[in-house]
């Protein structure tokens, strides 16, 4: 799978993508992700990538120009399944939209900023609008890196232990149940004699039971939906 991920601060993205799971994902071919500087599109002499909103007190927008010329650039060289724009306006992202774009080919995912680009880019490309919460970021770049990864750990292949993905929470709308490691008693509290029993089905139907009550106590609004 391959992302392009188009920004006004590439430098943020030095770091996030080169360790662990995400490193060796594309190591391994997985994963391509390809960084775009915005900037380096520009065709005005000092470079400005943004400009001023039309209507009195609006603050400024992305400049048209540098990310059209980009994306027009990138749709040319191949095909993309979802050409996608970070904005607190946009979809709540979430692990079934992880789920689906982690089966992609080709995605684009350009990094909002200011008070966003202009109504007529977004009517034209972009294929989906992603928020990663209610809350404002100083800009997308966090925002993309956070679906870059949610996505990437998803792709088959990519976690060593396939399963260790099916398993997470959200995957089956529950939180995971909760997990214990050595020593059997730490200060004072020991791990569930279940987890010790051997016997697999049993630990299972716990698991299960652990998730829904974690899941209807910590998350109401999740556990209604699974129950709608
Ligand atoms: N840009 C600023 N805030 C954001 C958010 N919550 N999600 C996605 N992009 C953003």
């Amino acid at each position: 799978m391959r992302i392009d991920i188009l920004s006004i601060f590439p430098e943020m993205f030095v770091g996030p993508f080169e360790h662990s799971i995400i490193k060796r994902a594309q190591e391994s071919k997985l994963a391509e992700i390809h960084i775009h500087n915005i900037r380096d599109y520009t065709t005005n002499k000092h470079k400005r990538v943004d400009n001023y909103a039309y209507g009195p007190g609006a603050g400024m927008v992305m400049m048209i120009q540098p990310i059209a010329d980009l994306i027009e650039k990138l749709t040319s060289e191949r095909n993309y399944d979802e050409i996608i724009y970070t904005s607190p306006d946009g979809n709540l992202f979430n692990q079934s939209t992880a789920n689906y774009l982690s089966l992609k080919n080709n995605i684009i995912i350009l990094c909002g900023h200011y008070k966003g680009i202009d109504q007529r880019l977004r009517d034209k490309y972009f294929t989906m609008e992603l928020s990663i919460g209610d809350y404002v970021l100083t800009g997308g770049e966090l925002a993309s890196m956070v679906i870059a990864d949610a996505i990437i750990r998803l792709i088959p292949g990519v976690l060593s232990d396939e399963t260790s993905a099916l398993t997470d929470s959200f995957q089956d709308g529950l939180l995971s149940p909760p997990v214990y490691t050595r020593p059997y008693e730490y200060d004072g509290m020991k791990v569930p004699d279940i987890l010790l029993s051997g016997n697999d089905a049993e630990i299972e139907k716990w698991r299960l039971e652990e998730a829904i009550r974690k899941t209807k106590t910590l998350r109401p609004d999740l556990w209604e939906k699974l129950e709608g």
